[in-house]
């Protein structure tokens, strides 16, 4: 059996103390928006509950799948770096970038101090990467692009399309657990300007070489979706709600999955165990589902 956590979007709080120039960008909607809605959204007690709660779960890995920022600040990365190390070592902890990593286009000077945790077995770092850890192969992707004011849309681009068709098919060989982990879902009811714009070839990727599981994060919503693999096979695509979102908001409650998988290759087991915050403010059980075998 083997233990793999699933958890996204913690949007850090409290968002560093912003300077003049930092704001100069599209950096100044988001600091609006968080000062008159996401500081009440995303609490750091909350947080900081359902990340004790995981390591008193002791899983075997911990799957990150982005939004550890806001609006991008350098601060904001030197703070989620710090988080990261907390949660988990980089042998135990996969780390993917969400839109919020990526706010503005200069953030890519941050990002390279989280590439440790965003980097392949091989230690080459890029997108998709690949870890094996157990009977897994987690393939990380990445969707972050910086957008213009009011977007959140995400994008793979036909470059890791390619390399993803090529890492699933190499996998098929070998028979390992395949997880995929996108920050954007590939299915939304989400606006238009919050989704994937390549969500159809990203589904054309896993209906030619499959996977066992896609988990995702950005909607901040418990979701569970069907994708067509091949030959029929049908791959579950899941995602969580933001870990650190306050009890009683329009999104759900934070809250993450725990998968317990075992069996073996064309005969796996997967269960999702639900944890999340309670009106009380305690993390407890809140739903276990058979999604395979
Ligand atoms: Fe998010
Ligand atoms: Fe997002």
């Amino acid at each position: 059996m083997f233990t793999l956590a699933h958890l996204s979007d913690p949007h850090l709080a409290p968002l560093p103390a912003p300077r003049l120039v930092e704001l100069l960008s599209k950096r100044i909607t988001g600091y609006i928006n968080w000062q008159r809605r996401r500081r009440f959204i995303h609490d750091p007690a909350v947080l900081a509950k359902i990340v004790a709660d995981i390591k008193a779960q002791a899983p075997d890995h911990i799957a990150v799948t982005g939004d550890l920022c806001n609006i991008a600040l350098e601060e904001e990365f030197v703070r989620g770096l710090k988080w990261l190390q907390e949660l988990g070592s980089l042998r135990d902890v996969s780390l993917i970038p969400g839109n919020h990593d990526a706010y503005v286009r200069q953030a890519v000077r941050y990002a390279p101090q989280w590439a440790p945790y965003m980097s392949g077995d091989d230690g080459a770092v890029g997108f998709p990467y690949l870890r094996r850890r157990g009977p897994l192969a987690l393939i990380g992707l990445s969707t972050a692009v910086s957008t213009p004011p009011f977007m959140a849309t995400g994008r793979l681009g036909a470059p890791q399309l390619t390399r993803l068709s090529e890492t699933l098919a190499a996998l098929a060989h070998e028979k390992l657990f395949r997880v995929v982990l996108i920050h954007h879902p590939p299915v939304s009811q989400a606006k238009r300007h919050k989704r994937l714009t390549d969500a159809a070839e990203f589904l054309r990727v896993i209906g030619a070489y499959g996977a066992d599981l896609v988990l995702h994060g950005h909607d901040h919503l418990h979701i569970l979706n069907w994708l067509s693999g091949p030959n029929g096979v049908r791959v579950p695509a899941v995602g969580v709600p933001s870990a650190s979102a306050a009890w009683g908001t329009s999104k759900d409650a934070a809250a993450y999955n725990l998968y317990a998988i075992d069996g073996g290759p064309d005969a796996w087991n997967c269960e999702i165990i639900s944890r999340g915050i309670g009106a009380a403010g305690t993390v407890m059980q809140q739903r276990r589902r058979k999604i395979l075998g």
